[in-house]
């Protein structure tokens, strides 16, 4: 007798349930979808080629990896960063004296609002939105303000075949002013005149994998091409609650000392600002991409 499925909403089924074999490296997965926890590298120490390439492996198999007990300074987290790419300067948000591609991302008792409060990937308005970013903690609050990623694979995965073709080909609106304006003015931080406005294909491929990622977010994508306005912010409006769901998820409990890397090409992610009156501070480095196609 066949087997009656339980619910009618989308199942992901990630296939690989175990790292693949690495020699430089520990990696354990922290779900079979997304997120893989790295040990035995040092970032005070100088990264050789191979740790790298296991470490761009690991990145791309998992979307998102995350390193314990690091001790490193903002000027080793730059160089870590760089190892990858280009860096790439947030348009607005405050960063470490002297340091401009050094991004605070801190939330205290007297915050108005904190970084990332909703589910985004980074930067998404810039014609070449970033490769990844790596978010080093520096101060915990005693519990909470862990970190929520998804696959943005398994969120264009799971769609219908027929929703597939009707969104391949289609672009969308990202726009900057929508987010940006005024957001930092309670720290001193002065408008720009002008912030970026791109358009991005609504599903994007991966350059390295090769697979095809969801690549709209609540916060900077306003609108989908070719489509009456009505139309488009339906289907927007669906695509945002569908990539929300849980199955694509993993959830990241910081620590001090604590990094994240994610690709933000294929994942979104969301900060849970649930430690107010306590204090949380990290430092973020942000690696700059391809256009994506
Ligand atoms: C961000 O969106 O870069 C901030 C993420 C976080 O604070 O966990």
């Amino acid at each position: 007798m066949a087997v009656q499925p339980m619910h009618d909403g989308p199942r992901y089924r990630a296939g690989v349930m175990t790292a693949s074999e690495y020699r430089r490296i520990g990696v354990r997965k922290v779900t079979p979808v997304i997120g893989a926890e790295i040990s035995d590298v040092d970032l005070a120490r100088p990264l050789d080629d191979a740790t790298q390439a296991e470490l761009e492996r690991a990145l791309a198999e998992n979307l998102v990896v995350f390193l314990r007990d690091q001790r490193i300074s903002g000027q080793q987290q730059l160089a870590f960063g760089r190892r990858f790419g280009m860096l790439q300067a947030h348009p607005l948000a405050p960063h470490e004296p002297g340091l401009d591609e050094l991004m605070i991302v801190k939330a205290d008792e007297g915050s108005a609002r904190v970084n990332g409060e909703e589910w985004h990937t980074d930067m998404s308005a810039e014609p070449q939105p970033p490769l990844g970013s790596i978010l080093y903690m520096k101060v915990c609050p005693p519990v909470g303000g862990d970190t929520l990623f998804a696959s943005m694979y398994a969120a264009w995965e799971t769609l219908s075949e027929r929703m597939k073709q009707h969104l391949e080909g289609l672009t969308a609106l990202h726009d900057g002013e929508f987010v940006y304006r005024g957001t930092y003015g309670h720290l001193g931080v002065k408008d720009r005149e002008q912030y970026s406005q791109s358009n991005h294909p609504v599903a994007r491929t991966h350059p390295v994998t090769g697979r095809k990622a969801l690549y709209v977010n609540r916060r900077f994508t306003t609108r989908i091409n070719g489509l009456p306005k009505d139309e488009s912010d339906a289907l927007l409006a669906y695509l945002f609650q569908h990539l929300e769901n849980p199955l694509f998820q993993c959830r990241f409990a910081w620590q001090e000392g604590s990094i994240a890397f994610w690709d933000n090409r294929c994942t979104q992610h969301r900060a849970m600002w649930d430690y107010w009156p306590h204090q949380r501070y990290a430092n973020r480095v942000t690696v700059l991409g391809e256009a994506p196609v």
